[in-house]
């Protein structure tokens, strides 16, 4: 059974967020890999972009930082680079800056030290699911994906459990900042100057620095050393430390990430499930165990894209790309390649190799969290196919409003208990 059809004409505008509104316009990605792998869109908010759709190249690009560089922005709209300077971390600059700080958190955001994280999550996951699934009908979203991924976050930073529903609101505002139903400010919609210093142009962004700042102070007269905020303000080899604002915006990219891409991938395979029932018996059987998580991320694909800017004139598929150009790696395209993938649209749980770029694998800037979050998918997966014997659709899904997240922020459905 099909789990979603694309409804879009072929040739939707990329740079639109109500493009969006309906899931990924995978007929227009389908047609630009196969038609105009490097293809140009006039952006109306300021400078046009070019799109690399094909698996191969997002993989080929990414690998060439040098060519392509983070350190001008990282996302489709225009700044200045006194805001660049503002609002970036670590992810918006370019070696050997970007690696000074990303060591100082890459151990404990690692594969053995997040293995030791699954005993928490499996404890946070029971009642998380039992409290929803005992409602029946449910929006999945909301009672089951938007729960997990922050408790886990604050585990790992270090966050007092009665601040990360707040945290979750101002993470939503932060990263959906395009979608009415989570902000009052939306980008594109209205002026937003005033916040033009702050992570994603968001008011949201100036709360959690107050939020940040005060966070540590409490910490250091508590004498607590613990979670990754702290190891990220210890002076590097060179005896360097990221300045404040940098340590700030670091604190709204771990609030913004860590929340609703995990949030959109648990989603997107709770709808799969719907419309694909073999799949929980293949969950509760155990045979894909090693395979599910990352083929539900390929499947979510929560990071639609992320962009690069040019730093020397270059030729590509026929293109003349020229220094200061804006150039877009769509994830989501490149994870229903047909040459990389059998099969793309179908959901494969057992699927193996899985070279999906969901975490921009193949770039210097590879995921910090995705052991993190591939454990948590995991773990979720398992503990809700223990719970249930069917699922199914129990009215009308809704798609986030923005091109940058692609997420199902509205997920109604209906289970059946073991
Ligand atoms: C399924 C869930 C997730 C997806 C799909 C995802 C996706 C991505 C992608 C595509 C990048 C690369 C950006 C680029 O190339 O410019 C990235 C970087 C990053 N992610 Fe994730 N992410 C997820 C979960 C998380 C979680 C749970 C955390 C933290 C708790 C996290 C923290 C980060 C950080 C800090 C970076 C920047 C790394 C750097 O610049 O070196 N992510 N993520």
């Amino acid at each position: 059974m099909t789990v979603w059809t694309p409804t879009d004409d072929g040739f939707a505008d990329l740079s639109s967020h109500d493009t969006f509104l309906n899931g990924p316009p995978h007929n227009t990605f389908a047609r630009l890999r196969r038609e105009d792998p490097m293809s140009w869109t006039e952006y109306p908010q300021g400078q046009g972009f070019w799109s690399v759709t094909r698996h191969a190249d997002i993989l080929e690009l990414n690998g060439k930082p040098d060519l392509l560089s983070s350190a001008r922005g990282i996302r489709m709209e225009d700044q200045t680079y006194e805001e660049y300077l503002a609002r970036r971390t670590f992810q918006e600059t370019d070696a050997p800056e970007h690696m000074k700080t990303r060591v100082k958190v890459a151990k404990a955001f690692s594969k053995p030290v997040i293995a030791q994280f699954e005993g928490i999550i499996r404890d946070l996951c029971g009642p998380i699911l039992d409290a929803a699934l005992e409602k029946g009908t449910f929006d999945a979203t909301k009672e089951i994906a938007r729960q997990l991924p922050m408790r886990m976050l604050g585990r790992i930073v270090g966050l007092p459990d009665e601040d990360l529903p707040w945290l979750v609101e101002k993470g939503d505002a932060l990263i959906a900042n395009t979608d009415p139903d989570f902000t009052q400010h939306v980008l594109d919609k209205m002026t937003t100057d005033e916040f033009r210093m702050m992570p994603f142009n968001s008011p949201a962004g100036a709360e959690l620095f107050v939020y940040a700042k005060d966070l540590m102070r409490k910490k250091a007269e508590a004498g607590d050393t613990s979670g990754v905020l702290h190891l990220i303000l210890q002076p590097g080899p060179d005896g360097s430390v990221l300045p404040e604002h940098e340590f700030r915006n670091f604190f709204c990219l771990l609030v913004a990430a860590g929340n609703d891409t995990t949030r959109y991938s648990i989603a997107a395979g709770i709808q799969a499930l719907c419309h694909q029932p073999e799949l929980l018996g293949r969950i509760q059987r155990g045979e894909v165990t090693e395979t599910m998580a990352d083929e539900i991320i390929r499947w979510a694909s929560p990071t639609t894209y992320f962009r690069r800017t040019v730093t020397r004139d270059f030729d590509y598929h026929g293109k003349q790309v020229k220094e200061g150009d804006k150039v877009i790696y769509w994830f989501a395209s490149g994870n229903r390649d047909e040459t990389a993938f059998a099969e793309p649209f179908r959901l494969d749980l057992g699927r193996t190799p899985n070279r999906h770029v969901s975490f921009g694998q193949g770039g210097p800037h590879v995921c910090l969290g995705m052991w993190l979050a591939r454990l948590e998918v995991r773990v979720l997966f398992e503990e809700l196919a223990k719970r249930i014997r069917a699922i199914e659709p129990a009215g009308q899904q809704k798609f986030l409003r923005s091109n940058f997240i692609g997420g199902i922020k509205e997920l109604p459905v209906r289970v059946t208990l073991q």
